[in-house]
């Protein structure tokens, strides 16, 4: 069910001293009425006899009828209109002849016979078509993101985000949750992306950091005995940007006191039900799905799963333990992974085709893939054929029910890169064959590693942030295998996409000091950057914990957008610059010097 806004639409609440009603709100119920309304020229056809004008305003258009035999006056100053000007108009409405009538507008079987025009301001000629934003260049848009907004896509699309945004702090307040800010100038939080720096008059050489999360804030208030506090948390990460993120996004962001993980994960489920029902009048099936990490990347290649089609992964390196493919054999010898994906309708696969998916799984940090066409007499035709017992080819069409016409696709390297290649290859397949069904799969992963290892320097990081708890089994391997340890995180998983993320925290001083030594962090660096925790973490601490929705993301699941600067009313673009107002830009040398910053130009 897609989203109507005019069903959020008080009708009532609009009438002022300029109008009496919305220009969409016009039925036929209204016949013979005299009305005023107010809006915008959305197009102006000039049919010599009479002129009829679009009149829109954010709830819609009506037609407007100027007759000179009924205000010649009017008429005249109605050639001189033009689109976009902003109109003021009063007069009677009445019923169009049948063959007039337009079906496409909710107000079509009625128009509005002008008898006073007010202009009540002119523009120039738009950059722009607004019934046509379609077709026109985002970048132009961006730049026009005044005229953008106005087109009916943008105003919808933000009608969708406050709707969404107003039923979620009804939920939340009725939970008992407190709405608390917290500071925009803040001290760096690590959530793995860089900081925005900003540099500090008062105290020269410092600088404040904009929250990458409020995620410090929002447990020091938990610890102050709130018990339950939310924000919609502007928040700002320095990082390379995609279609779903911006440098400067939105969280739904809340923290609990004496909860577990099921108590975060069912309060979640409650507010996604009653803003799918109230928003989309859609009901989801609760209780989501849950999966274990380990689970979710044996099944998917990935920790979050498009559930909407099924192509699991399956492993196959039990049947390859005596290979003479020497790729496969050193892989399993560094106790690595060969893992298969069947596409059933494989025949529409060319040879260009298997070329990008071995590029694919190239970028994803695999040598390459392993392909093999599945015969008519059940034999494979494949590039390393000729390295196939028939013994394994047996056990593959065994264990993989594999049919005339299928492709099999393998990838041999360890867990992680075999996953992940093998998973955005198991995506780009379900795109490609159109597997993906209508509708919302909703999915919680869990049982998260509680860190992960940075390739590029042997380092452990976390998975999450380190203020996670590693569950109670794990905290033992912390001394000796730390990467073997699981933590109480969750994600939240829709249709694919990382909705958001959370977990218990840790609420012992001693845990959560070894944490930030197994991260390398040295003592003098723990008191520099969070001496304030470390303090306020001796002062009795309550189990607590929470969870962080990215909204933009949210609204786009809803409004079924693919982009995140479609729900933005002022995004940035994908290199971090805002067209309207031209910013980032220069500042003067006086503004540097009053924060002591000196700009030495390396090029
Ligand atoms: P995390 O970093 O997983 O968790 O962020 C939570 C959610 O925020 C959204 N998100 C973004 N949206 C748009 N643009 C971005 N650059 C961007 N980065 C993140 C995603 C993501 O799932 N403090 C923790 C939460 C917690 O533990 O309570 C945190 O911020 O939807």
């Amino acid at each position: 069910m897609p989203f109507e806004s005019h069903k959020h639409i008080d009708y009532k609440q609009f009438k002022t001293s300029y109008r009496t009603h919305l220009c969409g709100e016009i039925r036929k119920d209204n016949l013979n009425e005299k009305v005023s309304l107010c809006g915008w020229v959305n197009s102006r056809r000039d049919h010599g006899k009479l002129i009829f004008i679009d009149l829109r305003d954010f709830s819609g258009i009506i037609q407007l009828v100027f007759d000179p035999a009924r205000s010649s006056e009017t008429y005249s100053l109605a050639k001189k209109v033009r689109t976009e000007f902003v109109l003021r108009v009063e007069g009677l409405i009445r019923k169009r002849s049948k063959d007039t009538v337009n079906k496409d507008l909710a107000t079509g079987e009625i128009e509005l016979s002008v008898e006073d025009l007010k202009v009540l301001g002119k523009s120039s000629t738009p950059p722009f078509l607004l019934t046509e934003t379609e077709k026109v260049d985002e970048m132009s848009r961006l730049k026009h993101r005044y005229m953008d907004l106005r087109s009916t896509k943008m105003q919808e699309n933000l009608r969708l985000r406050h709707a969404i945004v107003s039923q979620t702090r009804d939920y939340l307040n009725q939970k008992g949750f407190l709405e608390i800010e917290t500071p925009i100038l803040a001290k760096s939080t690590p959530e793995g992306a860089r900081d925005f720096l900003v540099p500090s008059r008062l105290n020269p050489g410092k600088f404040y950091a904009l929250p990458q999360s409020p995620q410090l804030f929002k447990q020091i208030l938990m610890f102050s005995g709130f018990d339950r506090a939310y924000q919609i948390a502007k928040c700002f990460r320095d990082e390379d940007l995609r279609a779903d993120r911006q440098p400067e996004f939105t969280q739904i962001d809340l923290e609990m006191t004496f909860v577990d993980e099921d108590d975060v994960i069912s309060l979640i489920e409650g507010m996604m039900a009653v803003v799918f029902r109230k928003v989309l009048n859609t009901e989801l099936k609760l209780p989501f799905r849950r999966m274990t990490w380990q689970k979710s990347m044996e099944t998917y290649g990935s920790d979050k799963p498009d559930l909407r089609y099924d192509l699991p992964l399956t492993d196959v390196s039990d049947i390859f333990s005596g290979t003479s493919f020497n790729v496969f054999k050193q892989v399993l010898s560094k106790k690595g992974c060969i893992k298969s994906l069947v596409i059933k309708e494989g025949q529409s696969f060319t040879r260009k085709d298997l070329d990008q998916l071995i590029e694919m799984a190239k970028n994803y940090g695999a040598g390459g893939l392993v392909w093999a066409r599945v015969e008519p007499d059940n034999t494979l035709k494949s590039p390393i054929a000729k390295f196939l017992s028939t013994g394994e080819t047996g056990s593959l069409v065994k264990k993989l029910k594999l049919e005339p016409g299928n492709l099999l696709i393998m990838v041999a390297d360890n867990f992680l890169v075999t996953c992940n290649s093998l998973g955005a290859i198991r995506k780009h397949i379900g795109q490609k064959l159109g597997l993906i069904k209508s509708g919302y799969e909703f999915l919680w992963v869990h049982d998260f590693p509680l860190f992960e290892k940075d390739s590029r320097d042997n380092t452990i990081t976390p998975m999450h942030h380190p203020f996670t708890q590693p569950d109670c089994e794990s905290i033992k391997l912390l001394d000796h295998d730390p990467l073997q340890a699981k933590s109480l995180a969750y994600d939240i998983i829709v249709n694919g996409q990382e909705l958001g993320g959370g977990s218990i925290r840790i609420n012992d001083l001693n845990l959560q000091k070894k944490i930030f030594e197994l991260l390398g962090f040295t003592p003098e660096m723990i008191e520099q950057n969070f001496g304030f925790f470390i303090k306020a973490m001796d002062y009795g601490i309550p189990p607590h914990g929470g969870i962080a929705l990215g909204l933009d993301r949210l609204v786009m699941i809803l409004g079924q957008l693919e982009s995140i600067r479609d729900v933005i009313a002022f995004p940035k673009t994908q290199s971090a610059v805002c067209m309207m107002t031209d910013s980032p830009s220069g500042v003067t040398n006086k503004q540097l010097q009053e924060v002591h910053i000196e700009i030495t130009k390396s090029d």
